[in-house]
This record gives structure tokens, C-alpha cells and sequence, in this order.
């Protein structure tokens, strides 16, 4: 399984599956949730809609990932996942870092039930949420190396899409760490 860093916009980005830093409700909202319903139109929406009629009906919890066709996307499918919202203190930060662990490995095991041999990620939690980039790539990096051995046979790559330089900068760290 190989991790690549490639910036730009992920609703351009060839993988077989994209995944959308996504808010619990899964009906929408700014950053690469609006993009991604943006670009990928309206089907993208209406099976969000079924998720929550039938699995989640009190939507995404925070650290688990559901999957959707991408609709008029590059990608076959959206994985939506729901990353926690920064916190501070230690105690809070710890758990909330597992959280964001939790939406990489939830995300690539939903990857491999679909059958998705490449799988894009945002930089989960960077933006609205408030979660610094370099910590946040470094947990983004650091979840996908430690699930090598579970999913290394069924993922061929794993591409992260930095946003901006800053972003892009902090994902090259994570990578040479
Ligand atoms: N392609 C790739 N990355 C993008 C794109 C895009 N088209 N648009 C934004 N980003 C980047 C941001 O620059 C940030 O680095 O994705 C990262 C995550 O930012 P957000 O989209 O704000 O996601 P997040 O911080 O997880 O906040 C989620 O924001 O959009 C709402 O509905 C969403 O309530 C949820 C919250």
C-alpha cells in the first residue's frame, strides 16, 4: 500500500473512492462537504438521505465513516466520515485524537468492503474544526501506516490531498517522520 501526498482539489481527484470530512447530520455544509455535494451533484445527497433513514437516523456519531455513489465525481464512491472538533485540554485532546484516528481506519475499512483500491483523504478536521494541520497530518499518517497489515492487501494507495502549501508542507513532514 503505498501513501502518496497530491494537492489540489479532491473532487478532481482519480481515486476510486473520495473521502468527505462530512458533519453528523450528512445533509451538507461548507468546506470539502459543500465541494464534494457541489461537484457531485444531487445523487450524492439523496443516498445521504437514505443513510439517515435507515442506519443512522440519528446520524453520523463523530470517527465513523458510511459510504455514497460520488455522482458526477471522478471517484466511484464517497466515504463520508465525521472528524471530532479540536479540543485543548489534554483529556479532551486525547480522546479526540482517537476520534480522528478513527475516521482514517473507519474510512479504509469501509474502502475495503466496497472493493475501492484507492482511497483520497482531506485533511480530516483541519478546517472548520479547527484541528491544527501539522497534528492532524500526523495522525493521518501515523492511523494509515499502523493499518498497513489489515489492509495493505486489499488498498494499493492511499493519497492525501493538502488544500493549500501549509497543508501540502505538513503531509510531506508526516510522510518523511
Ligand atoms: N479539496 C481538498 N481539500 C479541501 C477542499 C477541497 N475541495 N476544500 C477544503 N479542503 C480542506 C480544507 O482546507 C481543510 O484543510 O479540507 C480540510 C478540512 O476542512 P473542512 O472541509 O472545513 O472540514 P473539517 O475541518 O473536518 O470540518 C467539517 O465543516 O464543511 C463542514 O459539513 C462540514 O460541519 C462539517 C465541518
Amino acid at each position: 500500500m503505498e501513501l502518496q501526498v497530491q494537492p489540489g482539489d479532491i473532487t478532481r481527484t482519480a481515486a476510486d473512492a473520495v473521502v468527505n470530512a462530512a458533519n453528523s447530520t450528512l445533509l451538507g455544509g461548507g468546506g470539502v462537504d459543500g465541494a464534494i455535494h457541489r461537484r457531485g451533484g444531487p445523487e450524492i445527497l439523496a443516498e445521504c438521505r437514505e443513510l439517515r433513514r435507515t442506519d443512522y437516523p440519528d446520524g453520523l456519531p463523530a470517527g465513523r465513516a458510511a459510504a455514497t455513489t460520488a455522482g458526477r465525481l471522478p471517484a466511484r464512491w464517497v466515504i463520508h466520515t465525521v472528524g471530532p472538533t479540536y479540543a485543548k485540554t489534554p483529556e479532551k485532546y486525547r480522546q479526540k485524537s482517537e476520534t480522528l484516528a478513527s475516521c482514517y481506519r473507519e474510512s479504509l475499512r469501509v474502502a475495503v468492503r466496497l472493493g475501492a483500491r484507492s482511497v483520497a483523504f482531506p485533511a480530516i478536521s483541519a478546517g472548520i474544526y479547527g484541528w491544527p494541520m501539522a497534528d492532524a497530518a500526523r495522525i493521518a499518517v501515523e492511523t494509515v501506516r499502523s493499518l498497513v497489515g489489515e489492509v495493505g492487501d486489499d488498498i494499493d494507495r492511499v493519497i492525501f490531498v493538502p488544500f493549500d502549501d501549509a497543508a501540502e508542507q505538513a503531509f510531506r513532514a508526516a510522510l518523511d517522520a
